[in-house]
């Protein structure tokens, strides 16, 4: 008797022989079969185009002005057949989509989809892409509680001049203490990608739109998460490289903040703003407004400065003033008024006279309660201040706060500490030249903290403490 193989530990002898080939060759046909598949799926994903750099921001305004909405943002390498978000109020069940437009200002395709009246303060689980091109994995956030659900104890995170290079440890900070805030505001300077060509190889290499994807995909495990509400800085301008100067097309392709304007969507929609440029938005009992320094008010000084013209999006400061008188008749919902933009208006001994004349007396008479900034590479805390002169108490101050916070981490920090620090002006309290984020908590209508964090250390540098009686609102705008 012949003995083939011992196969699955069974003896086998000759008369099984035809067996066994017939066995074989199955077997050889599904592997056959298995491979083509697996090439098959390798293909599959070696052309999609899944999704990348996922952010989100408050969008939506219901009849008591909550934002009621989110608008999810993403890109892709080419065009995909939708811009879609799958969504729903439990982990991969997605019961509602939303689809919105993408568009290339370049090469790339950013998608901006904005989902539609959501239920206040719910967790909601999302995908986003489609099914030609692929889906990205689930991502969540909790849609913007009402005004009346939220009157305090709650924190977001303010900062401008953060950028891919020397920020790891305010990235660090941000993905580590992500939720423990309910948003996140920068105050301009968003990724530094006209910096770019000054990155290793990349002097005639053109590095401009990489380095503004690897900003927002780094950015992408806290801006998927809580709603990330950007405005203009000088950086977000235009690309003035070599590489930039020496291509027309790139040159006028990224002029006038046109990347700024194409990667993200603000709610300017909603609160009759610009683009990106200048808009507002109400966060439970915060009214909030985003403000271009850059242009658009009078001797604004990015104007002429750049490589092409910048500005003429808006008048600016009507726009300004109609969002400030629509604040104070909402006081009684929202008491709080945070303006951000990214210029100062005080700094160590200087005033931005530009700047003052054109929103000063604006910001007093409507009791805007702190001006945040950054563009100077550090922390600056300035008492509550008026044409110059500090009051010297946080407790029920009449003019607005000054907040310098401008030390996140950027390609343009030299070494810190003492990184951007200058001489303390007379409003000055405290300055650093650390790393560092700020932390606003708003613990009730009229009381809020806030809180400098050393981001190398994760240590609160500087706290105060600030009182506002909102009530006196209307008296104030009769003084
Ligand atoms: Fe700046």
């Amino acid at each position: 008797m012949l003995f083939a193989p011992t196969v699955c530990g069974k003896n086998r002898d000759a008369n099984d022989h035809n067996d066994f080939v017939l066995e074989e060759s199955v077997v050889r046909l599904k592997m056959i079969g298995l491979t083509l598949a697996l090439f098959s799926a390798l293909g599959a994903v070696m052309a999609a185009d899944l999704p990348t750099q996922v952010h989100i921001a408050l969008a939506g305004l219901d009849s008591n002005g909550d934002s009621n909405s989110m608008t999810v943002s993403w890109n892709t390498k080419g065009a995909t057949t939708t811009s879609t978000v799958k969504f729903g109020t439990s982990s991969g069940v997605y019961n509602n989509a939303a689809t919105g437009a993408a568009a290339a200002y370049y090469e790339t395709f950013n998608h901006h989809v904005t989902l539609g009246t959501l239920a206040p303060n719910t967790q909601y689980f999302y995908i986003v892409g489609d099914d030609a091109s692929g889906w990205s994995k689930e991502y969540t956030f909790k849609s913007a509680p009402t005004y009346n659900q939220l009157r305090g104890n709650f924190s977001f995170f303010v900062f401008g001049d953060m950028g891919e290079k020397r920020a790891d440890d305010s990235e660090r900070y941000i993905k580590a203490n992500k939720e423990s805030v309910d948003l996140i505001w920068h105050a301009g300077d968003v990724g530094y990608a006209d910096d770019s060509f000054l990155h290793l190889g990349c002097m005639t290499e053109f590095c401009y739109e990489k380095a503004f994807d690897d900003y927002l995909n780094d950015a992408e495990e806290w801006a998927s998460l809580r709603p990330y509400m950007v405005m203009p800085g000088n950086h977000e301008a235009d690309c003035h490289d070599p590489a930039c100067l020496l291509s027309r097309e790139r040159r006028e392709k990224l002029s006038n903040f046109t990347a700024f304007n194409g990667r993200f969507k603000m709610p300017s929609k909603e609160s009759g703003g610009i683009m990106n440029m200048f808009y507002s938005f109400n966060y439970g009992n915060v009214h909030f407004i985003s403000f271009d320094s850059e242009t658009d008010y009078p001797n604004a000084p990015l104007a002429t400065r750049y490589v092409l013209p910048c500005g003429g999006f808006g008048d600016q400061l009507k726009w300004l003033e109609q969002d400030l008188i629509k604040a104070n008749e909402n006081s009684a919902e929202r008491p709080w008024v945070l303006v951000a933009a990214h210029r100062p208006m005080y700094h160590s001994t200087n005033i931005n006279k530009e700047l003052q004349a054109a929103v000063e007396e604006l910001f007093y008479k409507y009791g805007v309660d702190i001006y945040i900034t950054g563009h100077v590479h550090s922390y600056e805390r300035n008492y509550p201040t008026y044409q110059g002169v500090p009051e010297k108490t946080y407790q029920n101050p009449r003019a607005p706060s000054h907040l310098l916070i401008g030390g996140a981490g950027n390609d343009e920090m030299k070494d810190v500490p003492n990184n951007d620090v200058s001489a303390p002006g007379p409003w000055t309290v405290v300055t650093d030249g650390n790393y560092g984020i700020g932390k606003i908590t708003i613990e009730d209508d009229n009381n809020l903290s806030f809180d400098y964090i050393q981001t190398t250390t994760g240590k609160v540098f500087d706290t105060f403490h600030l009182y506002r009686d909102h009530s006196a609102y209307g008296k104030k705008l009769l003084v």
